[in-house]
């Protein structure tokens, strides 16, 4: 199959990627989020050629794609106020509403659960071919299962090149980081993904909002959270990935100890002096946070290469959208994290950064 890249400006684009969603197939959406490779949401067979070309395990329920807050209602019941406020506030954006499944939604869909997300994106093309097609469309991150997300046509092509019949191309996501979920389907709404919609402003709408702990924590042997995708231990590239945290200098001396030919180093722009030999790669500025996020699956994709044996990784601290990009740089790291200010003063014997020898 020859795969179609066509820009989100042309004219005939929104029409050509419906008439495939309408005729059950696949289609690469842009959203401001992530690419997402969508399908016509209630259609057990279209939404089947999703799981297998992404070798999504059928287990890991999908989000489905709606124009606005007018929708919900047909696909979901029990909608509580809150679902609507949010709605309001925060739609079309980066942000998954988790509610009680209409049974017009299948259960390849919703993979079984009694419950299924809903988002609208802000991606004005993407909203036209949804109404276009006349379908909610279910789509997850374009990228093959278990990788890093796909932020740019181009890393969509990467994966599924002659798989897939268009990728509509509306350019580099801005957001970086895929949708914040929060559950309604409860007494306490839940947080189970961080995204661009950050705690905090959900906090202004709900009041109230429990943190899910598979956000924070590694998910055990066998259990499965609420968010099931959560389980999966993607975002990463093929080698170990480890955060080093701690101060700027502190991380580049402990890092710079005991890097290797081959190794990596993810940094912020403003370190890259301190990793001058290190093959330094930084995915934005630390002052600017929505540049990380906004850059993060890119650099995460080119670290994805079986020449590199180990990737020492700088995260962000905080809260606001540093909490989704230490969501995702911790699942990538296996939750394998190091203190440098703890261990390095055993190291700091080693070679010293420049500029950081006197600490
Ligand atoms: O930003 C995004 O949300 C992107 C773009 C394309 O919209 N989509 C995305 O989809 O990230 P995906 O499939 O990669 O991640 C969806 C997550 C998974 O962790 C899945 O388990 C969870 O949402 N999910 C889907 N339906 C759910 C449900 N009914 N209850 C709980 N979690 C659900
Ligand atoms: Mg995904």
């Amino acid at each position: 199959m020859n795969t179609q890249v066509l820009p989100a400006t042309a004219p005939e684009a929104a029409a050509t990627a419906a008439e495939i969603i309408k005729n059950g197939g696949l289609v690469a959406i842009p959203t401001e989020t992530v690419y997402g490779l969508g399908a016509n949401g209630l259609d057990p067979e279209a939404v089947a050629k999703i799981f297998a070309a992404k070798g999504r395990p059928q287990d890991n329920p999908l989000i489905l794609h709606i124009c606005g807050a007018e929708q919900i209602e047909e696909y979901c019941h029990h909608i509580p106020q809150a679902a609507y406020d949010l709605a309001q506030r925060f739609w079309p954006g980066p942000l998954t509403m988790v509610l009680p499944a209409k049974s017009c939604v299948p259960k390849c869909t919703t993979a079984g659960l009694p419950t299924v997300a809903v988002r609208c994106p802000d991606s004005t093309v993407t909203r036209e071919i949804i109404r276009l097609s006349g379908v909610p469309i279910a789509a997850p991150s374009a990228n093959i299962s278990g990788k890093p997300s796909t932020t740019t046509a181009q890393h969509v092509l990467h994966d599924h090149n002659g798989k897939i019949p268009l990728i509509v191309d509306g350019g580099a996501s801005r957001v970086g980081v895929e949708s914040t979920i929060v559950d309604l389907s409860e007494e306490r709404p839940r947080l189970l993904r961080p995204g661009g919609i950050t705690p905090e402003q959900l906090k202004e709408v709900l009041g109230d909002l429990i943190v899910d702990k598979a956000v924070t924590a590694e998910v055990a042997k066998g259990e499965t959270p609420k968010a099931p995708g959560m389980k999966y231990r993607h975002y990463a590239p093929q080698c170990p990935l480890v955060i080093v945290s701690g101060s700027r200098e502190k991380a580049a001396m402990y890092i710079r100890n005991l890097y290797q030919p081959g190794d990596r180093v993810l940094c912020f722009d403003e370190e890259l002096p301190l990793y001058h030999g290190c093959d330094p790669l930084s995915y934005g500025q630390e002052a600017d946070l929505e540049s990380l996020s906004a850059g993060l699956f890119s650099a995460l994709r080119e670290l994805d290469d079986p020449k590199i044996h180990q990737v020492y990784a700088r995260c962000p601290e905080g809260e606001g959208i540093a909490f989704a990009i230490q969501n995702r740089l911790r699942k990538a790291a296996a939750f394998h994290i190091v203190d440098a200010e703890e261990v390095l003063p055993p190291l700091c014997k080693g070679r010293c950064p420049e500029g950081a020898e006197g600490l």
